[in-house]
């Protein structure tokens, strides 16, 4: 392996994450990835041994590396603790949330999908700024929100969502929004992404569609679609949304991208469920795998890995068990070594 190799921080994560992360690791080491891992804790195990589900040398190792690939990780709840993502996200200024859409698996109700969501991923509502106020004899009566969208930063999620269309050959780019009635908070978003759209005149087609449109088209008519790029809260829902149209959430990958570092995750969480029981789909997170390798300019290698799973499912006909199959990660795992 002439490769340079490229130092990359590796995360399992908790629950079916030690599973899945095998086996994604196993693919990986038989196409020759380049990727020298540097193994951190974070999530639950992290809590035992440092006392936070993200410790300092996890962070220190993403900030050395700019690269990660992370197995799901459960939150405790009520425990005081925030979010592991959301402090990822800010840490590290990870701006765009990179969702893609694939039917894998043929003869559904919706074949031959193929779209991207692009949702911003540190500003809108997620800013969460909320509180209760008193209405009445209640101190707790009226619960108050509000988020924030900079021009700087609408800008910079849009001119991402073009870029990373005209680098994968895609036509349109589609703003979703809700300026119809958010006049301001969503209409900034609209007036910066037509500025930027401009600048794409003539390579990538530009649309708009008001956000509750988007979600009944991505229904009734999801092919018409191909980049898509949204504010945070629309597309958490509009990301899920378009995962559940090719197989749920095995299926499902997402990278969390920004100038300076680069995440890479299934969309799902940590499955506690099925954790242990070797019946947990990998797919999502080596499509993770796969986007990852992409991104450090291993498209050849990225594209060996899509294929093998094309094969695996269209081909062999393999299913685990969140497709209706009874194939375990094991077997799975194995039947990808095959056909890679
Ligand atoms: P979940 O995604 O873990 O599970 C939802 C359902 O999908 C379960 O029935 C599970 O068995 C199934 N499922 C998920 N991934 C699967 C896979 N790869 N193969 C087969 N079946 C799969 O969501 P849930 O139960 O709401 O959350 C569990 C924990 O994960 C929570 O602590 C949550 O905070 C955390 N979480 C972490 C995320 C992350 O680290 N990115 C994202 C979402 C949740
Ligand atoms: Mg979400």
């Amino acid at each position: 392996m002439a490769d340079h190799m490229i130092p990359a921080t590796l995360i399992e994560g908790d629950g079916i994450g030690p599973e899945i992360t095998a086996s994604v690791v196993e693919i990986l080491t038989k196409i020759g990835a380049p990727l020298e891992w540097d193994h951190q804790a974070g999530g639950l195990g992290a809590i035992e041994k440092f006392g936070a589900p993200l410790p300092q040398p996890t962070l220190d190792s993403i900030r050395k590396t700019g690269l990660a690939l992370k197995g799901p990780l459960t939150t405790p709840v009520g425990a005081g603790f925030k979010s592991v993502n959301v402090t990822m996200r800010q840490e590290f200024g990870l701006y765009a949330n990179l969702r893609p859409t694939r039917t894998v698996v043929p003869g559904g109700r919706f074949d031959k999908i193929d779209l991207v969501v692009v949702r911003e991923n540190i500003e809108g509502l997620y800013a969460a700024m909320e509180h209760y106020l008193p209405e009445g004899d209640d101190p707790k009566g009226l619960a108050y929100g509000a988020g924030f969208n900079s021009r700087r930063e609408c800008a910079r999620i849009v001119r991402f969502a073009f870029d990373y269309a005209v680098a994968n050959g895609r036509k349109k780019v589609t703003l979703v929004h809700k300026a119809n009635i958010l006049k301001i908070f969503s209409g900034i978003f609209l007036e910066e992404g037509r500025k930027i759209a401009k600048e794409y005149e003539g390579r990538v087609a530009v649309e708009e569609r008001i956000v509750d449109a988007c979600a009944m088209q991505l229904v009734t008519d999801p092919w018409q679609y191909d980049v898509i790029v949204t504010t945070n809260l629309f597309g958490d829902i509009l990301s899920d949304l378009t995962a559940g149209l090719v197989g749920g959430l095995g299926m499902a990958p997402g990278a969390n991208i920004g100038p300076n570092a680069a995440i890479f995750e299934a969309v799902h969480g940590s499955a506690p469920d099925i954790a242990g029981k070797g019946v947990a789909n990998p797919l999502a997170m080596l499509m993770a795998a796969s986007m990852m390798l992409a991104h450090v300019g291993r498209q050849d290698l990225s594209s060996r890995v899509d294929s093998a799973i094309d094969r695996v499912i269209r081909v062999d006909g393999v299913r685990t068990r969140d497709l209706g199959g009874e194939t375990g990660t094991a077997e799975l795992t194995k039947a990808l070594l095959a056909a890679i």
